[in-house]
């Protein structure tokens, strides 16, 4: 598919289970790379977290400083996944396996149209051969860039298969 400034704007959300970590840096990750291809105006970009803990934080400071030593600004504050979202959003992007399956059974329970392609976001990876983007919440700092790196990975992938 070509960009064309005609077309209307690909809308993509980033999720995972608290909206302070994984999808905060998957949607700035994004952002800065249609920057970079100057595509910014071809797309809707957000992140949203399947629990409602965090609503109207920012990113976890660690997250936001790891990103930060990338020059990737984290700007998000965290909201949750709702009904309307699998109707405007083009594709809903699940950070793990658990986040897949909530998602799918929120939308079973209240979503009203099949208009979402909900994917997770691992199936675009090329170089990290995991599965899952794992949650780093609770480790040490180290697991904040190794989320950034399979992030970065994956993250060109969609754009690339969608592009
Ligand atoms: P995230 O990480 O899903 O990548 O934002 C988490 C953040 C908070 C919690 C779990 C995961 N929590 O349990 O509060």
């Amino acid at each position: 598919m070509k960009f064309e400034t005609h077309m209307k704007k690909i809308s993509v959300l980033f999720v995972c289970l608290g909206n302070i970590c994984r999808s905060p840096a998957a949607e700035a990750i994004f952002i800065k790379l249609i920057e970079r291809k100057g595509l910014t105006d071809s797309f809707i970009v957000d992140s949203a977290g399947t629990g409602s803990w965090h609503i109207g934080k920012k990113a976890d400071s660690r997250m936001r400083i790891a990103a930060e030593r990338r020059n990737i600004n984290i700007l998000s504050r965290a909201r949750q996944i709702n009904s309307k979202d699998f109707d405007e959003f083009n594709y809903i992007l699940a950070m793990d396996d658990s986040n897949f399956r909530n998602i799918q059974d929120l939308k079973k329970s209240e979503a009203s149209t099949d208009f979402a392609s909900i994917k997770k976001i691992q199936d675009f990876r090329s170089v990290f051969n995991v599965k899952e983007v794992p949650d780093p919440y609770f480790g040490g700092d180290e697991g904040f860039d190794y989320v950034l790196d399979i992030l970065e990975d994956s993250v060109n992938g969609f754009l690339e298969s969608i592009a």
